[in-house]
């Protein structure tokens, strides 16, 4: 049985961010191949400047950690600072998954992302073709599921 930590447990049981903006200015929705899990990501941008974040997840407890702290994170960050975001920055801020949940700090990130991406095309900043491709996403998972093996 995996061991979480404090901090999991706390986003765990006490999610932040959860729900759906009206009107977001970008949405990001990506799912885990492996597990079938899925997260959408809405934000509100102001400036170039991310103003409110909430997530939808349907997925295990970590991925709902994950979407909690990546939401807390994300929320006052320029959209350059948010694209630098990384699962490794955000299980770090968990104070660390259980080897065998690191492939559910992917979607954070990649959710967050999608969700910035979105907004730049949306606003004729990013070319559509230049969003990045669903199999460089999962293409981590995969390799950190690999890595249970
Ligand atoms: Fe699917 Fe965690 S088991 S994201």
């Amino acid at each position: 049985m995996p061991v979480y930590s404090q901090v999991v447990m706390d986003h765990f049981m006490r999610p932040r961010n959860v729900g759906e903006i009206e009107n977001a200015d970008g949405i990001g929705e990506v799912g885990n191949p492996v597990c079938g899990d899925m997260m959408t990501f809405y934000i509100k941008v102001e400036n170039d400047v991310i103003t409110d974040v909430k997530f939808k997840t349907f997925g295990c407890g970590a991925a709902i950690a994950v979407s909690s702290m990546a939401s807390e994170m994300a929320k006052g960050l320029t959209l350059e600072e948010a694209l630098k975001m990384t699962p490794a920055s955000v299980a770090a801020k968990l104070e660390g998954l259980p080897q065998n949940k690191f492939h559910c700090s992917n979607l954070g990130a990649q959710a967050l992302r999608k969700a910035i991406e979105d907004y730049l095309v949306k606003q004729g900043r990013m070319d559509k073709k230049d969003v990045t491709p669903e199999e460089d996403e999962h293409a981590a998972c995969e390799t950190e599921e690999g890595k249970e093996a």
